[in-house]
């Protein structure tokens, strides 16, 4: 099994890395492989919503991570996407390519056991944690919590290295990320994941 680690921030080092590498180092110990996948520091395109992906199942624009976020995306396990608070919300180029991967094309990892984790300084985490989770609340995917919400405090991955707290709450949801990507797989044969209604759209129109 293998789960996708977005990390969002331009540091590919730095402190979401550093709380993405607890979570990892528990999935490790559960026999789970991971696979980082840095969205970099170069520019990352907005959605224009062209709607071209509705029909290819990849985005027209080929010069940033996101294709390949999608590629992964869909043969990874599970996902888990972290971000560094940017005034209190996730990073903007994170939020462009998360768009992108997943508009029109969260049928590809439907059933994914997801989580978000954030990095900040001080303040702004669960505003950042709550709008991550837009994205696997609306594809189907069970959402995997923690002690609390998954964040860690630090300007610099030293300062990540003394948040005990935050680094425990990363391993918690290695843990749990574990468990429920096992109990997934040992009953994909007598519990298969639910075959879903054609999807209804109204738009808020009534006629
Ligand atoms: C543009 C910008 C905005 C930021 N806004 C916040 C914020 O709202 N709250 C906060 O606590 N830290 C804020 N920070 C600090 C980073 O979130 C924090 O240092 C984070 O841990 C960096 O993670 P990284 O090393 O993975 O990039 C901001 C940093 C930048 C560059």
């Amino acid at each position: 099994m293998n789960v996708l680690l977005i990390n969002g921030s331009p540091h590919a080092k730095g402190c979401t890395h550093t709380a993405l590498e607890e979570v990892a180092s528990q999935l490790h110990q559960e026999g789970i492989q991971t696979t980082e996948l840095h969205i970099g520091t170069k520019e990352i395109h907005p959605c224009i919503a062209c709607g071209a992906c509705a029909k290819t199942g990849y985005c027209i624009f080929k010069d940033d991570p996101c294709n390949q976020a999608i590629e992964l995306g869909e043969k990874a396990d599970g996902l888990i996407v972290g971000s560094p608070v940017y005034y209190a919300a996730p990073n903007g180029g994170l939020c462009s390519l998360l768009d992108r991967m997943f508009f029109m094309k969260s049928y590809k990892y439907a059933y994914k056991p997801a989580a978000a984790v954030v990095s900040c300084r001080r303040g702004g985490a669960s505003a950042a944690f709550d709008r991550l989770n837009k994205y696997f609340t609306i594809s189907c995917m069970p959402v995997v919590s923690s002690q609390y919400w998954n964040a860690v405090h630090g300007m610099t991955p030293a300062e990540v290295k003394k948040d005990a707290e935050g680094l425990q709450i990363m391993r918690t949801l290695g843990q749990n990320m574990a468990w429920l990507l096992k109990c997934i797989d040992s009953c994909k044969t007598t519990h298969p994941h639910p075959v879903r209604e054609p999807q209804t759209m109204t738009n808020f129109i009534r006629e």
